[in-house]
């Protein structure tokens, strides 16, 4: 299995490659004034979705037909997110909603906001892919019967917890040796799998053009899919590197095995058959 980890602006890379993905998972910066240490994350409206169109064109040129992409966005967000990926050739499937676990954002003109969005598109309507992921969450009350094969995931992901907030992280944020975040916008490798699971097969190539943490790479490689993660922090790159080189317990995905269990050809999508020999290497752009 074959895993990149490439250093760089990734439309640069995009504009120059041959690769052509099955998969991409989209989580940029949200131009909302954060500390990045290598990109602007303050630009206009209009040339920070300019730029976001111009990326989301590249990738759907070098998507299979069929192919799927995951954009996440800020919930207020929506109406640009959703004109981005048509403007650009996507076709919208699902807008999911992504609810937080931890307390929502106040506000004293609005309801607080407490979920962020991922916008699920295909090139062309028809998915190559769409495995249809089974889960147990727990029954309301006084519910009368218990289901037998648990249930379809539906498009409000509710039962994923988020790295982000101050007081919840759990062992799966990466710290600095102070014991500080050592990347804010950390995903959770179970978002990850979820989305890997359900919209490709062993063997496809999963794509992240804005990898931070190496998520994406961290998930797809145990579910035995070929990856590509570009970067432009060098420092991030690093981190990657050592994530992908030695797994931590937390970053472990067999974990969420159980979770998924109903699912019918679990053990084929999860590609637990398949031999776990990963061969990393690292490119710079
Ligand atoms: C929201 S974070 C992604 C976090 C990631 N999902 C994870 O689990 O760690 C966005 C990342 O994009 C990187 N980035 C910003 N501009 C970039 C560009 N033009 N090309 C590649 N990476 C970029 C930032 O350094 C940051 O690490």
């Amino acid at each position: 299995m074959q895993c990149q980890v490439i250093q760089g602006d990734c439309a640069a890379y995009l504009a120059q490659t041959d690769a052509v993905f099955d998969l991409t998972f989209l989580d940029p910066p949200f131009n909302q004034g954060k500390e990045y240490a290598h990109c602007e994350d303050n630009l206009p409206s209009e040339a920070y979705w300019a730029w976001l169109g111009d990326i989301c064109r590249k990738i759907f040129e070098r998507t299979r037909q069929g192919g799927a992409i995951y954009f996440m966005q800020r919930e207020k967000n929506a109406e640009f997110t959703l004109r981005c990926l048509r403007e650009s050739g996507w076709t919208l499937q699902n807008l999911i909603v992504w609810k937080k676990k931890t307390s929502a954002v106040p506000s004293a003109q609005r309801y607080g906001k407490s979920y962020q969005i991922i916008a699920f598109a295909t090139k062309g309507h028809k998915p190559r892919v769409f495995h249809r992921l089974r889960i147990d969450p727990p029954l309301p009350e006084n519910y009368k019967q218990r289901r037998k094969q648990g249930m379809y995931v539906t498009d409000v992901w509710d039962d994923i917890r988020e790295l982000t907030s101050g007081y919840f992280a759990g062992d799966e944020a990466i710290r600095t040796a102070h014991g500080k975040r050592f990347h804010k916008q950390q995903s959770p490798l179970e978002l990850l799998v979820r989305i890997i699971l359900t919209s490709s097969k062993p063997d496809d190539l999963v794509f992240d053009p804005f990898a931070g943490t190496g998520t994406t790479l961290v998930a797809a490689t145990q579910l035995k899919r070929r990856a590509i993660g570009v970067e432009i922090d060098p420092e991030n790159v690093r981190c990657i590197e050592s994530r992908l080189a030695s797994l931590r317990p937390a970053d472990s995905v067999e974990r969420f095995y159980a979770k998924y269990a109903f699912t019918k050809d679990l053990e084929y999508i999860w590609a637990r058959d398949k031999a776990a020999e990963t061969l990393f290497y690292n490119a710079q752009f």
